[in-house]
């Protein structure tokens, strides 16, 4: 799985320019599941602009409420009708606009209720990794994220180290791998034997260059991109590359 997330880039002009250029880009053949994620203003032009292909539209945030008074939010509902997939938790809305981990957690309930696929992020600071508490930090994430989860839900988790995203310091495919195998046993806690079909993506400064060492990596099944995914044939080359890993 690969998913380009465009955070706040783009106009809608753009936007459809962007995709229909990765959709003339991209093989009908690929094995992956592509993802592209636009700001909310483009998404049904972007959802438009994709028809009939292999690529799915996505989400990068939306509110855990179906409905009400919040002024300039988007419920999972809304997005529904419009696109398959969310981004949910990256650091920079947990940083930024302070997303507690209860506020990501009843998004994540929620998206299950509208029939949304999550792509939930999770990934400690330069603080946590130098001291040591990296794997504590997201797994405590992790499960507090997931907490009340139905057995059966569809979600995929992305792990972003905070200090390698757009930073150009990506974290090594052994680091990236010895979480992702913490991520894998704590979602068998949550989620039984589906623990082994849930897609694990790294994310944080993935590149031409990185990708294929990740994806050669055991229980890394899928990226997250940032700033790659901005550039039309960089992205679809990046699609090919996940897809021939043979995942
Ligand atoms: P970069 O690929 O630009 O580092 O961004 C990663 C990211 O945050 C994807 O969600």
């Amino acid at each position: 799985m690969i998913v380009g997330n465009w955070k706040m880039n783009t106009t809608v002009e753009s936007a459809v320019e962007l995709a229909s250029a990765v959709k003339r880009g991209v093989s009908e053949d690929i094995a992956s599941d592509v993802v592209i994620c636009p700001p909310y203003v483009s998404l049904v032009s972007v959802s438009e602009a994709v028809r009939g292909s292999r690529i799915a539209v996505g989400a990068q945030n939306m509110h855990s409420e179906t409905n009400g008074a919040f002024t300039g939010e988007i419920s999972a509902e809304m997005l529904a009708q419009i696109c398959r997939f969310v981004i949910l938790g990256h650091s920079e809305r947990r940083t930024y606009l302070s997303e507690s981990d209860e506020f990501v957690n009843a998004k994540v309930l929620a998206a299950k209720v509208a029939g949304i696929t999550p792509i939930l992020c999770v990934g400690e600071s330069l603080a946590d990794r130098q001291s040591g508490r990296a794997v504590d930090v997201v797994t405590s994430q992790l499960d507090a994220n997931l907490n009340g989860i139905d057995r059966n839900a569809n979600i995929a988790v992305a792990y972003e180290p905070v200090w390698a995203i757009g930073t150009g310091e990506s974290a090594s495919p052994d680091v990236a791998q010895e979480m992702m195998a913490r991520l894998r046993l704590a979602l068998a806690d949550l989620l039984g034997d589906r623990a082994t079909d849930i897609p694990l993506l790294y994310g944080g400064s993935v590149n031409l260059s990185n990708i294929a060492s990740y994806m050669a990596e055991k229980d890394i099944d899928g990226a997250l991109v940032g700033s790659a995914s901005l550039d039309a044939d960089t992205f679809c080359q990046l699609i090919a590359l996940t897809s021939s890993s043979g995942r």
